[in-house]
């Protein structure tokens, strides 16, 4: 049983004679600290490996994850990455990432229930109910592209409203928002918002701005 996980270690073994044949100051290097520029809020699905799928090496991208890459004002785990990012890290962009195919979302799209996850999902059935007009004039398969789409732009939204951004913002930081959605048919990431700047910027993805609202 345990010979997936000797292999790991082994993979890891690998890995450092590897970094250390093509530099051999890398380690050191890394242990002198971090300087990421990119805060990376994405879904724990085991397919959407951050550093992979966007070229980035350890030291440039500071990671959050957690399923269905949800940006909830109440959590402090989220919350305390976000500050310390922002205002300790300094870094430059932050990624909101979801994916399609995301077992969160399908999960909050459906009426069963799954347990304590239906609390954290919860976010995204109000996503779905907000948007339903434009929701069920679609396929079921288009309805879940579009649902895991949706909950990537609220949650730049909602991330945009923090504090912490708000805060960063207004004392003049540069700091960018960004919604992408990584497909898993084609490896691809497909932006789902320009970068956003400015308060004035978020208003352009802020959903009563978007005319579906009331509908
Ligand atoms: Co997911």
């Amino acid at each position: 049983m345990n010979h997936r996980i000797d292999q790991l270690l082994r993979n890891n073994q690998a890995f450092v004679e590897t970094q250390l044949r093509l530099d051999p100051g890398y380690f050191t290097q890394l242990a002198m600290g971090q300087h990421p520029e990119f805060l990376w809020i994405g879904c724990s699905d085991s397919r959407v490996p951050p550093n992979h799928i966007t070229g980035t090496d350890p030291g440039d991208m500071f990671v959050h994850r957690n399923i269905a890459n949800l940006v909830v004002q109440t959590d402090m785990n989220m919350l305390s990455v976000l500050q310390y990012a922002v205002e300790v890290l300094h870094v430059r962009h932050i990624i909101v990432c979801g994916h399609h195919g995301c077992g969160g979302v399908k999960a909050a799209m459906g009426e069963h229930s799954h347990g304590l996850i239906d609390n954290w999902l919860r976010t995204v059935k109000d996503t779905q109910q907000f948007y339903w007009r434009e929701l069920s004039a679609l396929d079921e398969d288009a309805r879940f592209d579009r649902m895991v789409e949706l909950n990537v732009i609220e949650q730049v939204n909602s991330l945009g409203k923090t504090s912490i951004v708000q805060n960063a913002w207004n004392s003049g930081a540069a700091l960018a928002l960004h919604g992408w959605v990584f497909d898993l048919h084609s490896g691809r990431i497909l932006p789902q918002t320009g970068s956003i700047e400015s308060s004035a910027a978020m208003q352009e993805i802020c959903k009563f701005a978007n005319g579906l609202v009331g509908h």
